[in-house]
């Protein structure tokens, strides 16, 4: 069959073409961002660490008090079907659970309301070895969003201003403060490399559990260099030999340049190889 590409949508179980794929304004993801995502990437066809995804799909669903719309079986045969209905290929799958769509606009929670579903794809390009070699810049600013960002919610209008920002000032990702402590990236985990030590902020309510940010840990402990969960200050930050963004779309990628000044060597770092060869291996294994 010839790919469709990326155009089909998934809305309450059903195939429609992405374009025409709509939701009522009643819906409290619309209305409240009273719903939560997960972004998975798919790597030839295939959904990549899905069951992690689900996982913590539960997880934000239980802290926002959400029944779970479908069990891990059908989630999975529902999310593969999408990929197969786009195409395969390298993708990134979106999906949301909102509360779903009452009679009635009110803030109180509704009785015998169906949560909404909604799934599709975008293209997902890996990057080239020039564009990781050379990194991404990254500015510093404050945290100003609410305190469970361990819920993967919708309610990212914070990260998306944060995101904008750092756009603004020729960056490409926002590192995220709050007090003396870098928490997180607005669509990233922070790495962080002083002399052999690689640091990463450990989990708390002020940051999302990242599957690529746990994978990447699991990695380095397979590989005996365990990373250390620790806080990372606005000073140590300027100090790191290097600094890496996490997240499902982007792997592990360099930041060579913090607020205009070069991290490092402002080039990819001998740690980051090391590594980008573990990850590379286990993806290949994966595949
Ligand atoms: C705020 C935030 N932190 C971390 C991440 C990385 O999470 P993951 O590795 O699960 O994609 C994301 C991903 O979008 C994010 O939005």
């Amino acid at each position: 069959m010839a790919s469709s590409g990326p155009c089909v949508a998934l809305i309450n179980g059903e195939h429609c073409p992405l374009a025409e794929a709509r939701v009522s304004v009643l819906d409290r993801g619309f209305l409240f961002a009273d719903s939560v995502y997960e972004v998975i990437p798919v790597y030839d066809g295939r959904l990549f660490q899905l069951q992690a995804h689900l996982r913590r799909l539960q997880s934000s669903l239980d802290g926002i008090r959400l029944n779970n719309p479908h069990t891990d079986e059908t989630w999975s045969e529902l999310l593969n079907a999408l990929v197969r209905a786009n195409g395969s290929g390298d993708l990134a799958l979106y999906l949301q659970v909102t509360r779903g769509a009452p009679a009635k606009r009110e803030h109180r929670f509704p009785q015998d309301c169906r949560p909404t579903v909604v799934a599709f794809c975008q293209p997902r390009r890996n990057p080239s070895d020039a564009e990781l070699e050379a990194g991404v810049s990254a500015i510093v600013r404050e945290d100003d969003r609410w305190n469970r960002c361990d819920i993967k919610s919708t309610s990212l209008l914070p990260n998306v201003l944060a995101s904008d920002e750092a756009l603004t000032a020729g960056a490409n990702e926002a590192l995220l403060c709050r007090g003396d402590e870098v928490v997180e990236g607005a669509s990233s985990n922070l790495f962080a490399v002083f002399g052999d030590t690689v640091v990463t902020p450990p989990l708390d309510h002020r940051v999302l559990p990242g599957i690529t940010r746990d994978w990447v840990i699991g990695l380095a402990a397979q590989h005996a260099q365990p990373v250390t969960q620790r806080p990372v200050s606005r000073t140590e930050l300027r100090q790191a030999s290097e600094l890496w963004l996490s997240s499902s779309t982007r792997e592990l990628f360099p930041v060579t340049r913090l607020d205009d000044e070069p991290v490092g060597s402002g080039r990819a770092g001998t740690v980051w190889h090391q590594y980008r060869g573990w990850i590379q291996a286990a993806l290949q294994s994966a595949s």
